[in-house]
């Protein structure tokens, strides 16, 4: 053999040894087909928990009523503005929707900061904040003296007994500022827009980010009906009908439910899956014992899986030679971007080579193809796992139709499902071997969820004026 087939001979040898010996140390974190069809029955009874009258109100996962009845028909129409808080970023947009031969959306946004005291502060400050922005906008938009119907993507569990009126249940994520939980944040942001007196809003809609995904996703795809976030934290939300809703009245039609899955497993339903690692990530986090399952999967925490991973491996001696640093032990210095570049197909172990020497590890050539595989194996236990959850929503459909082959559409948004590379591709094989008798077509949400919070909107100030005549 020459040299470079020796080199490269070699160098496999080493990643299939390496790799196999992380496949056993992690492999509390790898399911079999069979686990993760157990899973996905196990969700299936949390969903049916939530939508039970008996059962709700101890049920983990919630399944919320959104008050959101259809997907777009393509005849909303109107300038709206639309507010994005709770995801990665604090955006206002707006959004024009006209009718010229077909429906066109035309969209103008900007990004606001949300710092930490603001999200930490008080629910006041953080209104007052959010009213001060928007005044920003209007006045760059030129529309301070206009009275535009205004849609809020707010991306956190709420009880709805109408589309404008919002309760916050719990803050999830970064977020946690006092005096909100248990409030209508339609009414406190109105508030805090008559304090300043300097422009009026019409709130009409409150919807959850992954109403807003599915509706945006609606109105390219009419067969769209789940929409998911993968993102800084994940949810999903999907049609339901309504005489399967104990909880609303009627039972003609469909009900948008945002499921809150992110609190399966605050019960102790996944005991059995979690890890010590799991539970070091809840133990330092803002909400302890609470949203266990986006705890597992989400992009806010899969970073800081990993360092921890890393930490007890490096302390055994089986990484960086034992080499532990400051760096290295210092919560948030892995971030979910960083397992993303360092899963790159071709650039991976560089990228590997390059944050781990950042923590001063002094990483070798093994050391790199061991961490790349740490955040394979956990990013495909995110995905492994959501592709459960999503599969039991998508029986869910499959029986409420009552077909033999279920034909869908599932919208999707979030950082980590768009900026991973191998996310995606994972997720969408996993869901359809767990659920074979379908046809299941993934919709990437390329404008976000504003533009799903405009559809709402139109939807509702459509009905505000019917009832107004
Ligand atoms: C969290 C929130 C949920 C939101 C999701 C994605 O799980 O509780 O409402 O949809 O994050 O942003």
């Amino acid at each position: 053999m020459i040299a470079a087939q020796l080199l490269a001979y070699y160098f496999t040898e080493l990643k299939d040894d390496q790799v196999k010996k992380i496949d056993k140390y992690l492999y509390a974190m790898r399911f079999s087909d069979e686990t993760l069809r157990d899973i996905m029955a196990r969700f299936r009874r949390e969903m049916e928990n939530g939508l039970g009258r008996d059962t709700n109100p101890t049920a983990t996962v919630k399944m919320l009523p959104t008050f959101v009845r259809s997907i777009p028909d393509g005849s909303e129409k109107g300038d709206f503005i639309a507010l994005d808080l709770g995801g990665s970023n604090f955006r206002i947009l707006r959004v024009k929707v006209s009718h010229e031969k077909k429906q066109t959306v035309q969209m103008e946004s900007q990004i606001y900061e949300t710092p930490e005291d603001i999200i930490h502060g008080s629910g006041s400050r953080l209104f007052d904040h959010v009213a001060e922005c928007l005044g920003d906008f209007m006045e760059k938009q030129k529309i301070k003296d206009k009275k535009l119907s205004m849609g809020f993507t707010f991306s956190f569990p709420c009880a709805h007994t109408k589309l404008d009126e919002a309760v916050l249940l719990t803050w999830t994520k970064r977020f946690k500022a006092s005096g909100v939980e248990g409030m209508d944040v339609v009414k406190l942001l109105n508030k805090a827009i008559k304090k300043r007196g300097d422009y009026d809003a019409d709130i009409m809609a409150v919807v959850n980010d992954t109403v807003g995904t599915m509706m945006t996703c609606g109105f390219d795809d009419q067969r769209c009906e789940v929409g998911i976030i993968i993102g800084t934290g994940t949810n999903a939300c999907y049609m339901e009908e309504l005489r399967h809703l104990d909880l609303v009245e009627g039972d003609e039609g469909r009900m948008c439910i945002n499921t809150e899955w992110g609190a399966f497993g605050d019960d102790g339903t996944l005991e059995d899956i979690r890890t010590e690692f799991d539970r070091e990530i809840d133990r330092g986090s803002l909400n302890p014992g609470k949203q266990l399952f986006e705890k597992m999967v989400s992009g806010m925490y899969m970073g800081e899986l990993v360092r921890l991973i890393l930490v007890k491996m490096a302390k055994e001696g089986l990484l960086f030679e034992g080499r532990i640093t400051p760096e290295l032990l210092t919560k948030g210095k892995i971030e979910t971007k960083h397992v993303s570049a360092i899963e790159k197909s071709k650039e991976g172990l560089t990228k590997a080579k390059e944050i781990l020497t950042r923590l001063g590890v002094e990483p070798s050539e093994d050391d790199c193809i061991a961490v790349q595989h740490v955040c394979a194996i956990v990013s495909f236990r995110s995905a492994n796992l959501i592709a459960a959850t999503l599969g039991a929503i998508l029986t869910r459909l499959k029986d409420n139709k009552n077909t033999p082959r279920l034909r869908t559409t599932v919208g999707i948004d979030g950082s980590l499902y768009k900026m991973h590379p191998q996310y995606a591709r994972r997720l969408h094989k996993t869901v359809r071997r767990l659920v074979p008798e379908s046809d299941v077509r993934f919709l990437l949400s390329e404008s976000g969820s504003g533009k799903g919070a405009a559809m709402v909107t139109a939807w509702a100030s459509r009905l505000a004026d019917q009832t107004r005549q």
